[in-house]
C-alpha cells in the first residue's frame, strides 16, 4: 500500500519560476539587488551584538519551569511595552507564543470549527492561507479600498462575507503590504458589524512600532479593544527586528466572560505545545526595555528609503507610490503596468532588481508592485533607479 499525506499539505509543489531564477542567479554568484527583503538580520542594520547576545547568557536559563501563558516576568515586560504605548494590557490577559504564526494557529484552533471560514483583507499577506489549511479552515477575503488618500476597508465586502461559519476576522494594522491602519471611524464599524454576528477579531499589529512621522496618532491597538473578542497580536521578530528568536504574543481582550472563556482555553492549547523557548523568554525583558533603540534604527531605515522611493517616482514619472502609514513596505502603481510573473522574470534577468509583483498580496489588478524598505540604502537607491527606469520604458495605456 502506498504511503500517504494528508489533504492539508496538498499544495502545489516546488518553487517559482521567479524564486527559481533568483536562486541560479545568486548560485553563479550574479549580483542581484533584493527589493523583496523581509529579513532584517540581512540588511546591513548595526545591532549592538553584545547586549543582545549578553541578554541570553542568564542562569536563570537553566531552570525549567515552564508556565502555558509564557513566563510572568516576560508577560510583564511585554506589559510595560504597552503601557509604553499608553495602553493598559495586565499580563493575565498576554500569552506568549514561539512566532505569530504560532498565534495565529492557537487562534483558528480556538475560534473555528474544521471547514469553517476566516475573513482576510485583500490587499493582504500570503502566508494566511497555508495557515488556514494546516488548521483545516479557509480563507475568503474581504476587500481594502483606496479611497480619500487612504486604504479603508470595504465594509459591505466584509458584512456579505460574514455568516455562522465565517465569524474569525483577521485585521492587520499597520497592513503588509498597503501600510494602512485601523481609524477610529472603521474600528468603531467593525465592532458594530462583529458584535451583531458575534464575530471575533484577530489583530495583527506587528508594524505598530513603526508609523512613519506624523501618522502616531493614525493607530489604534484592539489590544484594548473591550467591545468585542479581540487578539492583538505583536511581537519581536518587527518590534525589536529579531525574527530568529521567536518570540510573539497575543493580547487578549473583549467582554469579560467570553474574555475569561477564551483565555482559559488558549492557556490549554500553549500548555500542549510549550513552546516558548526559557532563555528567549529571560532575554526579551531586557531586549524589551531597549525597545525604542531597535525601532528607531529601523524606522530610521525604511522611512528613508520610502522618501528616497517616492522622490525618484516623482522625478522619473515612472509610477506613484501609495501613501504609507506605517511598516516596512510600500506599494507602487502605474496604470496599464501589467506586473506579472513575466514582467518580474525580464526585471530579474535584465536588471537584476527582484520585486513582487502585486498579485503575490491579492491585488485587484497586475498594476501594482510591493517593494521592501529595508534594504541598505545605496542598494536600495541603485534598485529603485533601476526600476524607475524599466517602468519608465513600459508603454502607458
Ligand atoms: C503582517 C505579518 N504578520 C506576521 C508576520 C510574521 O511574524 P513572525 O515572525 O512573528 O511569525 C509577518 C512577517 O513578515 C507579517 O508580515
Amino acid at each position: 500500500m502506498p504511503y500517504s499525506f494528508s489533504r492539508r499539505t496538498d499544495w502545489p509543489s516546488g518553487e517559482n519560476e521567479l524564486a527559481l531564477l533568483l536562486k541560479s542567479m545568486l548560485s553563479r554568484g550574479e549580483q542581484v539587488i533584493d527589493l523583496t527583503l523581509a529579513n532584517p538580520t540581512r540588511a546591513g542594520l548595526a545591532y549592538d551584538q553584545e547586549r543582545l547576545l549578553s541578554a541570553l547568557a542568564s542562569a536563570d536559563s537553566l531552570v525549567y519551569a515552564p508556565l502555558p501563558c509564557g513566563l510572568l516576568r516576560t508577560r510583564e515586560a511585554v506589559s510595560a511595552y504597552y503601557a509604553g504605548k499608553g495602553i493598559t494590557v495586565a499580563p493575565e490577559r498576554l500569552l506568549l507564543t514561539a512566532g505569530t504564526s504560532e498565534a495565529y494557529s492557537f487562534l483558528f484552533r480556538l475560534l473555528t470549527e474544521p471547514g469553517d471560514k476566516v475573513l482576510v483583507p485583500a490587499p493582504g499577506y500570503p502566508l494566511f492561507s497555508f495557515l488556514a489549511d494546516l488548521n483545516d479552515v479557509s480563507v475568503e477575503h474581504y476587500r481594502l479600498r483606496f479611497e480619500e488618500g487612504r486604504w479603508r476597508i470595504d465594509f459591505e465586502s466584509l458584512e456579505g462575507l460574514l455568516g455562522p461559519h465565517a465569524r474569525t476576522v483577521i485585521l492587520v494594522s499597520p497592513n503588509n503590504p498597503t501600510g494602512s491602519c485601523i481609524s477610529r471611524d472603521e474600528l468603531l464599524q467593525l465592532n458594530r458589524l462583529c458584535a451583531a454576528h458575534s464575530a471575533s477579531i484577530i489583530s495583527d499589529e506587528v508594524f505598530c512600532d513603526y508609523l512613519f512621522p506624523g501618522q502616531e496618532a493614525s493607530f489604534g491597538s484592539l489590544a484594548g479593544n473591550e467591545e468585542v473578542l479581540s487578539f492583538a497580536l505583536g511581537g519581536i521578530s518587527k518590534a525589536l527586528a529579531l525574527p530568529q528568536m521567536k518570540l510573539a504574543w497575543i493580547a487578549a481582550n473583549g467582554p469579560r466572560d467570553v474574555l475569561t472563556e477564551a483565555l482559559s482555553r488558549l492557556e490549554v492549547i500553549a500548555d500542549t505545545y510549550l513552546s516558548v523557548s526559557t532563555p528567549v523568554q529571560h532575554a526579551a525583558v531586557k531586549w524589551l526595555a531597549d525597545m525604542p533603540v531597535f525601532s528607531s534604527m529601523v524606522l530610521e531605515r525604511v522611512t528613508g528609503n520610502y522618501t528616497f522611493l517616492c522622490g525618484e517616482l516623482a522625478r522619473s514619472k515612472a509610477g506613484e507610490c501609495f501613501p504609507v502609514q506605517g511598516g516596512w513596505y510600500a506599494m507602487v502603481h502605474r496604470e496599464g503596468l501589467c506586473a506579472d510573473e513575466n514582467w518580474a522574470l525580464g526585471l530579474l534577468a535584465q536588471e537584476r532588481i527582484s520585486v513582487h509583483p502585486g498579485y503575490f498580496f491579492d491585488m485587484p489588478s497586475e498594476d501594482f508592485i510591493v517593494l521592501s524598505l529595508l534594504p541598505e540604502p545605496s542598494c536600495f537607491q541603485e534598485g529603485v533607479r533601476r526600476l524607475c527606469r524599466r517602468m519608465g520604458g513600459v508603454h502607458r495605456s
